[in-house]
């Protein structure tokens, strides 16, 4: 099956994961049967769209769009089934003290159970996925770099047999520019952005990624310059007003800032909603 694998990342808080939701939305209003995954062993989407439960197994939470949980104990154990075919013996192979010694020390084995999982309806390898398209929200940025060199890093160490052809095969797919792409969510601020321009770098360094960023939460002032500052001479608005008009700039100078670095580059306003599936249908609206 060709499907196509998007890694949203970014730094903590800048609306990863309403951005993944918002991309896995507008995809599966194309036609497409899209898959939502979260990383780790919380769900934040449980609570965020007051679902029932969250597993790893895929649920559906919208025609065309599911929602799924890994992480990388869930992903090594259902790829460990996979192999046995008998879960009791995968059962003995997890539980058994040794093997949970192992693998808790063994260097980005649960990164590459995770990336193998994700990546598996490609490289037709595991379990099937019956998907057109999955959508990852994936880890921030420091952990989502751990994630993606931990392939590289396990075909090092093991050059040979199964493990070592499977995490060459994992570390061909992220590099493939078809089958992923990758998207950086940042704030129309320093620090945040500085972060995104950084990790897209290392993305194109280091795997020859092009990464897009998306500036999120942009604020679209609904009156012009002259309201503004004819607000200035009225003393209950002058510091709002002013609030504004700096922020307004800096957020001008960022843009700009981010439009240097790449022209593969996507704004999304600050919606004044509350309603999650408003603020995700809302940013799906803005998406390209
Ligand atoms: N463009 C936006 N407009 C309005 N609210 C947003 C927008 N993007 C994200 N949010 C809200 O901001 C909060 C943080 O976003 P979230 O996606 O959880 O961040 P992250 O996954 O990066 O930690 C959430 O409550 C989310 O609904
Ligand atoms: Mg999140």
């Amino acid at each position: 099956m060709k499907q196509e694998i998007h890694f949203v990342t970014g730094k903590g808080g800048v609306g990863k994961s309403a951005v993944a939701a918002a991309l896995a939305l507008k995809l599966s209003q194309t036609g497409q049967r899209v898959l939502l995954v979260e990383l780790g062993d919380q769900s934040f989407f449980r609570d965020f769209f007051d679902l029932p439960n969250v597993s790893f197994q895929p649920m559906q939470m919208r025609p065309n769009l599911s929602l799924a949980l890994w992480s990388g104990d869930t992903c090594l154990r259902e790829y460990a089934t996979y192999l046995i075919k008998v879960e009791s013996l995968s059962k003995l192979f997890f539980d058994n003290a040794v093997m949970r010694a192992f693998i808790n020390v063994a260097p980005g084995l649960p990164e590459l159970a995770i990336m193998g999982k994700i990546t598996s309806g490609p490289r037709k390898h595991g379990p099937p996925l019956p998907f057109d398209c999955v959508v990852v929200d994936a880890f921030a940025t420091g952990h989502f770099k751990a994630l993606l060199e931990a392939p590289k890093g396990m075909a090092q160490a093991v050059q040979f047999g199964p493990m070592g052809e499977q995490s060459r095969s994992i570390d061909r797919c992220i590099r493939d520019s078809e089958l992923c792409k990758y998207h950086i969510v940042t704030l129309p601020e320093e620090l945040p952005l500085k972060e995104a321009i950084e990790l897209r770098n290392d993305l194109k360094s280091e795997f020859s990624i092009d990464a897009e960023l998306i500036l999120n939460k942009m604020l679209e002032i609904p009156v012009s310059d002259e309201k503004i500052v004819q607000a200035e001479s009225d003393p209950n608005l002058r510091d709002f007003a002013l609030y504004l008009q700096h922020h307004s700039t800096r957020q001008k100078e960022m843009l700009s800032i981010a439009k240097k670095e790449t022209d593969r580059l996507q704004t999304v306003p600050l919606f004044f909603e509350t309603d999650p599936w408003k603020i995700v249908s809302s940013i799906a609206g803005r998406l390209a």
